[in-house]
């Protein structure tokens, strides 16, 4: 077993998933600015310090995405941020790129950047205990996308970003997500993601990355948020596993999804049935953003003094998002 693909499995094993906690100063000020309370580098640390000192840190959470703000922060009690996860048994990663930009020559199309001076800023990275990484790469479905520049751009930045993360001895995420906004319906999801997930692993292939050090994190099949069409969790089940078990390599240890603007309970059902149904060999879990942190976020800015209400909530879900990579999720547990 290499020392990534044993990283890989300590990250997602035995129903522990990833916590998306790597949202960038931007994306955080809308979420607190949602909830009315003040984007400063303080409250952005305090809410994350409130999550990572969880008793859910030690059985549920595997590995926690940081953003380089954070990374860098000391919690009020003298404790590194990347301390603080390690301390409880989860590994520190990081989000490498630096976000998606309009593409040339596809105006409506984006592509992810964060090569340049990616090798110096892995060491640091590496120095501060990080051990895996993400890049999201950002696709928009419509009936003429994403187009092949977008898919053979991005699927080319991942790949590379990969092959730099395993040199210096990280795990690369490769997430490529394709957004739910639109009409479509949840065979176009499927057809689009499938084609875009092959590529990647094409470049990543070409580009000599070990896929047993890699964890896969894609959309599930949805059909779009605006589409007419509505479909039961065990269909997105069914459409996820069948999409991915035609794409994926059988040397990736795992796939951990990231939820997308799903709610906690759609995507917690989602993933459970994934579970339930699991047809390949593949480790199934989360990589939440929204879906871990949204009710836990509410709570916090009622009183963000309030840690124990806080901490509950989040605990909660990561409970019921661990239980669903294991396939033992049930809607009463919910409410108990
Ligand atoms: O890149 C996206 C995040 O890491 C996952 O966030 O679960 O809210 O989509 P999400």
């Amino acid at each position: 077993m290499s020392e990534l693909n044993k990283i890989a499995l300590k990250i997602i094993s035995n129903g522990k998933g990833i916590l998306a906690a790597d949202e960038s100063n931007g994306t955080m000020t809308k979420r607190l600015k949602a909830v009315n309370v003040n984007s400063t580098a303080e409250n952005r640390l305090l809410f994350r310090e409130i999550l990572l000192s969880s008793e859910c840190m030690k059985d549920c959470i595997g590995g926690v995405i940081l953003y380089d703000e954070t990374i860098n922060q000391t919690t009020s009690f003298g404790k590194s941020i990347p301390d603080l996860i390690s301390s409880s048994g989860a590994v520190p990663g990081i989000k490498v790129d630096t976000g998606a930009k309009v593409l040339a020559n596809s105006s409506e199309e984006k592509i992810t950047e964060g090569l340049d001076n990616l090798r110096d800023r892995l060491k640091k990275y590496y120095q501060l205990g990080a051990r895996f990484t993400k890049w999201r790469g950002v696709f928009t479905i419509s009936d003429n996308y994403p187009t092949k520049l977008a898919i053979n751009s991005n699927a080319h930045a991942l790949a590379r970003y990969s092959a730099l993360v395993q040199e210096s001895g990280m795990v690369p995420i490769v997430e490529p997500e394709l957004l739910m906004d639109g009409e479509h319906t949840s065979d176009v999801c499927f057809s689009k993601t499938s084609e875009v997930i092959q590529k990647c692993f094409e470049e990543l292939i070409l580009h000599k990355v070990d896929l047993s050090g890699v964890i896969l994190k894609p959309n599930m099949i949805l059909s779009g948020n605006q589409s007419k069409e509505k479909i039961s969790s065990q269909e997105v089940s069914k459409k996820t596993l069948e999409c991915l078990k035609n794409s994926v390599p059988s040397e990736v240890p795992g796939i951990a999804f990231l939820s997308g603007g799903q709610s906690e309970l759609e995507a917690t059902e989602n993933l459970d049935l994934i579970n339930k149904n699991n047809n390949t060999n593949f480790i199934m879990t989360y990589s939440f953003g929204r879906a871990l942190q949204q009710s836990a976020l509410k709570l916090w800015s009622k009183n963000i003094k309030d840690l124990k209400t806080t901490q509950r909530t989040f605990n909660h879900r990561a409970k019921m998002c661990t239980l669903a990579a294991q396939g033992k999720w049930a809607n009463e547990l919910e409410n108990k």
